[in-house]
């Protein structure tokens, strides 16, 4: 069956994104959907080369304006190479983190402008925005201790302050926006989450 639709998940390191995009396109899929899962920075060749860039911990001197400008880079080939065409082909499109992480990690926890964020990712996805947006709540310390790299990436390596700012955004985001998103408390197990992302789900199908 076709269904343009595009879901997004946002969250702190270790909410269990990952975990529950897996089992929603199952889900997706079982009701007989073509379903595209994808995740940022990444998702797309050039994404994987900017994705490189972003997370590598020796560079520690780049500049936050630099940050934004690469993340709506990877943003912009994300859109314009794999979000869009598969939307236009009638798929749902499930992408782990989109604009609302730049707000979060760039806005909220870097102190980086809201408009220039804003200006900069609405031109890059060409003014695609998620139907429907998952946040995964967890406390900061339970996130970053579940995070399961061995060694942290250039933003997961960044305080406990700067993570709390970012959860602390998130949730800010989720309440201008109530219709957008949906708040799912992710210290619940992670059936209890599934059943719950499914049911807000299923008017969407
Ligand atoms: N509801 C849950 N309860 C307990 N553990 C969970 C839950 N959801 C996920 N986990 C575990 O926590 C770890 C992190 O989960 P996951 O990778 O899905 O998070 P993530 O949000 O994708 O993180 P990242 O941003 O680092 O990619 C994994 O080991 C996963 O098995
Ligand atoms: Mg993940």
């Amino acid at each position: 069956m076709k269904k343009s639709l595009f879901i997004t998940f946002e969250g702190i390191e270790g909410s269990g994104k990952s975990t529950q995009i897996a089992l929603l396109a199952e889900y997706i899929k079982a009701r007989g959907y073509e379903v595209t899962v994808t995740c940022e920075p990444g998702g797309t060749t050039v994404g994987e080369a900017i994705r490189r860039i972003l997370l590598n911990p020796e560079f520690a001197e780049m500049d936050y304006h630099t940050e934004v400008l690469l993340y709506a880079a990877d943003r912009a080939q994300h859109v314009a190479e794999l979000i869009m065409p598969a939307l236009n082909k009638g798929n749902i499109v499930i992408s782990d983190r989109y604009i609302d992480s730049s707000i979060a990690y760039q806005h909220f926890g870097r102190g980086m402008p809201l408009d220039l964020i804003m200006d900069v990712n609405d031109r890059a996805t060409q003014g695609l925005k998620p139907n429907i947006t998952f946040l995964l709540v967890v406390p900061t310390e339970l996130g970053l201790s579940r995070a399961t790299q061995v060694k942290a990436d250039r933003i997961e390596q960044e305080s406990i302050e700067f993570h709390t700012r970012v959860e602390a955004g998130f949730q800010e985001l989720a309440a201008k926006e109530p219709g957008r998103w949906l708040v799912v408390d992710g210290t619940r197990s992670v059936d209890e989450i599934h059943q719950v992302v499914v049911e807000a789900l299923e008017p969407f199908l």
